[in-house]
């Protein structure tokens, strides 16, 4: 039988992606063949499917679980992480780094995710015009997530190059397959060197906590630490810049909502939750593995078929958000699926709120009469089957010297 492709990565590349993400929720769970990964995929759309399947243990989110898979994964220390593996390893790697991401512990943050905020407004406020992915939005949560693990200032460039390369996952596991081993032995060889100068210069981060907590016992082996760290380093950055960019993007779009918001900022931290449900960074969402047959929506997924749980449909379902289309600042509470559900929900989340929160507050307090520099048909969205956001955000606003 032949499977049709699924429209939703190119889709995720168009400023407007969710006609399809719609299309796919009404239809029920169907099996697309999906480009990236070049296999069939079943995509769940639905609020209250994608709700129940992401606390389902039959859904795995160890990779291995898919047999077509497992070739590309042999020697992969990235699947070693937290984010890949099942309770009870995923129980153990989670409480090794759980207490550094708790609510107070991240609060204790708020004064230097201020100071490294206002010096990057600094720089862009008396200009009159910026490109806020790089000048802002990447280099905000990258400083940040740099700091609490203790990755050197003039590392973090090329950290993010190879990133980049790491993530572009293979289109074609014959003729990519090189190509992403190389990318990731390139990581493998930083991150080793990274530990190992710890090892030798320990100081008060995170990073020289995970290699203690290594070098003490059993509780995390040398792979696992790498691995960690990874997860750490990219989890804590890619994600927020997106967050920030659509964001400011979904505001510029719905200019009552801006004023709304710059006229009572208490409502920032309403607008953050309503940012992620409206047009958060993962898009279209996250993908699970079946360890055995089940039944989503009606329809029998078999053992070893790859699940896509599309929360970004999810999170504008009309049966669980009213008027799930529209922008409202002032929406009541979380429900969004951005950060996930169940054991893997998104351990940063108290950070990336802290992070969210300041950057909004800040950006509609310093950038007087913010607009777009360019038309909005200019605007180019990156997808790579997971996030979505913005390559590029140019905007102009009214020049205010720096006092
Ligand atoms: C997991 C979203 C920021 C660290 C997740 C998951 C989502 C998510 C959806 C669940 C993945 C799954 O179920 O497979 C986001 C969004 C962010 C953000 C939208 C920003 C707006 C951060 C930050 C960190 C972080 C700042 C800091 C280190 C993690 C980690 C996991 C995770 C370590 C894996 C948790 C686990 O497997 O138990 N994130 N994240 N995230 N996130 Fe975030």
């Amino acid at each position: 039988m032949t499977v049709p492709a699924t429209p939703l990565a190119e889709a995720a590349e168009l400023a407007d992606p969710w006609p399809v993400l719609a299309a796919l929720r009404e239809s029920g769970p169907v099996r697309r063949l999906d480009p990236r990964l070049r296999l069939p995929v079943w995509v769940v759309a639905r609020y209250e499917d994608v709700l129940a399947a992401l606390s389902d243990p039959r859904l795995s989110n160890d990779p291995h679980h898919a047999v077509a898979l497992r070739s590309l994964l042999r020697g992969d220390f990235l699947s070693r992480s937290m984010i890949g593996t099942d309770p009870p390893e995923h129980t153990r790697l989670r409480r090794l780094v759980s207490k550094a991401f708790t609510a107070r512990r991240v609060e204790a943050l708020r004064p230097r995710v201020q100071q490294i905020t206002d010096a990057l407004l600094d720089r862009i406020t008396p200009r009159g015009t910026a490109e806020l992915v790089g000048e802002f939005a990447l280099p905000l949560p990258i400083t940040v997530i740099g700091e609490l693990l203790g990755v050197p200032a003039a590392d973090r460039e090329r950290f993010r190059a190879w990133t980049d390369e790491v993530l572009d996952q293979p289109f074609d596991p014959q003729e990519d397959l090189a190509r992403v081993t190389a990318a990731r032995e390139r990581m493998h060889g930083y991150l080793a060197d990274l530990v190992q100068a710890k090892r030798a210069r320990p100081a008060d981060d995170l990073l020289t906590d995970l290699v203690e907590a290594t070098d003490e016992g059993e509780r995390l082996d040398a792979q696992e630490l790498l691995a960690m760290t990874f997860l750490l380093l990219v989890a804590g950055y890619v994600t927020t810049v997106n967050l920030i960019g659509n964001g400011t993007l979904a505001l510029l779009r719905s200019p009552d909502q801006l004023d709304r918001l710059r006229a009572d900022p208490s409502l920032v931290p309403q607008a953050v939750e309503e940012l992620l449900r409206f047009d958060g960074p993962v898009n279209p969402g996250l993908t699970r593995y079946a360890v055995e047959d089940l039944e989503i929506g009606g329809v029998t997924i078999p053992r070893g078929d790859v699940v896509l749980l599309a929360v970004a449909a999810a999170d504008r379902d009309p049966d669980r958000f009213p008027d799930p289309d529209s922008l409202d600042v002032g929406a009541a509470g979380p429900g969004h699926l951005a950060f996930g559900h169940g054991v893997h929900y998104c351990l940063g989340a108290p950070l990336a709120r802290l992070e969210g929160q300041i950057a909004f507050t800040q950006l509609l307090a310093r950038l007087p009469d913010l607009a777009l520099a360019v038309d909005e048909d200019a605007l180019q969205w990156s997808a790579g089957g997971v996030l979505r956001g913005l390559k590029e955000l140019p905007v102009t606003f009214t020049p205010t010297p720096v006092t």
